[in-house]
């Protein structure tokens, strides 16, 4: 197992239509360990930083604007393939686009108010975690189903 850890955001809209739950728990029943957890509101200044590379487009004031609004839930998930794995979940950015059984394509409607966000890349996901976590916040440990998870002999 080569593990990777990747961030998701819940969204102000996830929290406030009370998603918190049915996200989380569909990342654990996938398989995905929690590494970190945390609710806040975003400062501006993190929300920059989380979104450069969308600095300049036109959707990027409205989109601080929302995103640091009231309170959000960032995790932190560890597995094999986390990273894509975790934007499948998720589903397609686009609305229209985003298939019924993924987070967005159950929940949401439109595409700034699109319940979660994860990190593309492996780049973007180191980039994201430190944003969002001190090293001191994420947690080393074993799940207990790893071994029926990833064992080749089982
Ligand atoms: P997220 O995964 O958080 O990454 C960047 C966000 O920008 C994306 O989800 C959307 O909420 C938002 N976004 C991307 N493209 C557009 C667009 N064309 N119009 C409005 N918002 C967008």
């Amino acid at each position: 197992m080569n593990p990777e850890q990747t961030l998701v955001l819940i969204k102000p809209d996830g929290v406030q239509r009370g998603l918190i739950g049915e996200i989380i728990s569909r990342f654990e029943r996938k398989g995905l360990k929690l590494v970190g957890l945390k609710l806040l509101k975003l400062p501006r200044d993190r929300a920059d930083q989380l979104y450069a590379p969308h600095q300049g487009k036109f959707f990027y004031d409205y989109l601080i604007q929302f995103m640091t609004s009231t309170p959000i839930v960032a995790v932190a998930l560890e597995g094999q393939n986390a990273i894509e794995l975790v934007r499948l979940v998720n589903g397609a950015t686009r609305p229209v686009e985003s298939q019924p059984g993924s987070i967005r394509g159950d929940f949401s409607i439109d595409i700034t108010h699109n319940v979660v966000h994860a990190s593309d890349s492996p780049e973007n996901a180191e980039r994201e975690l430190n944003i969002l976590f001190d090293p001191s916040e994420l947690f080393d440990y074993p799940r207990i189903d790893e071994v029926i998870l990833y064992s080749p002999e089982l």
